[in-house]
């Protein structure tokens, strides 16, 4: 693995397609400063996010791992005016540090971070009914990945675009006698994934200043 020579590229990429937004950098700026750790996801995969969230003409979006807002600013500014995402936060300190950063990035009206264990605020959003939605990115803890996944189905309709973060963990996906906890996760929620015949699905290698991992992509079928 080349990775300086990856990074070097992301950065060229991120010099290319994400001009200098105070913004965003004052996002991870605040965020370093209170501590949180520096796993959001890289300024190209940001803008990925952002260009997905523009082809689905997100108005509903819902994501599960906020941290410090950084991914939720970049799926937000996708948004139409009167646009919501949901973004699901189990640190109340996290979801603090996102706030004040949202708020920076004047999407207070559109993005509500909602504080607790993502099991117990997804059966919670089912029920009040405010899906579907039109696109779900899934980045939390990596155990439940299945179960975040059972609940974005419930919550989806016909095209909802479903993303999940971390599916290759630098390759560690392909060790069959692995007894990490976030890689079997990843592993069981990889394989629950492609035998889903209410999906269309894949998985995007991804490699950069956040080192080798990637993303699963999949849209819900008609
Ligand atoms: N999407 C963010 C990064 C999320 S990091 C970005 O790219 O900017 C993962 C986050 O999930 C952490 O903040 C962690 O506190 C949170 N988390 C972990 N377990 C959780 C759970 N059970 N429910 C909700 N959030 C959880
Ligand atoms: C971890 C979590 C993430 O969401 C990520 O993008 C990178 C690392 C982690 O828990 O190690
Ligand atoms: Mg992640």
């Amino acid at each position: 693995m080349n990775k300086e020579l990856f990074s070097a590229v992301d950065r060229y990429v991120e010099e290319l397609f994400v001009p200098i937004e105070e913004s965003l950098q004052a996002t991870l700026r605040a965020s370093e400063a209170a501590g949180l750790p520096t796993i959001n996801v890289a300024p190209s995969q940001g803008k990925l996010l952002h260009i997905l969230a523009l082809l689905c003409g997100a108005r509903r979006i819902l994501e599960v791992g906020t941290l410090g807002g950084y991914s939720a600013i970049w799926l937000g500014r996708a948004l139409p005016f009167d646009g919501k995402l949901i973004t699901l936060e189990y640190s109340s300190a996290h979801a603090e540090v996102a706030r004040a950063n949202i708020d920076r990035a004047g999407l207070a009206d559109r993005v509500e971070v909602r504080v607790g264990r993502a099991l117990d605020l997804l059966p919670q959003i089912e029920a009040e009914q405010v899906g579907p939605f039109d696109m779900i990115f899934i980045d939390a803890d990596k155990q439940p990945y299945t179960e975040y996944f059972q609940c974005a189905l419930r919550l989806s309709r016909p095209g909802t675009l479903i993303v999940a973060d971390n599916v290759v963990r630098n390759g560690a996906v392909l060790d069959t006698n692995s007894s990490d906890a976030q890689v079997l996760g990843v592993q069981r929620f990889n394989a629950a994934l492609s035998a889903e015949p209410r999906v269309a699905a894949t998985i995007v290698q991804l490699v950069g200043l956040k080192g080798y991992d990637g993303m699963a992509i999949a849209v819900v079928r008609s």
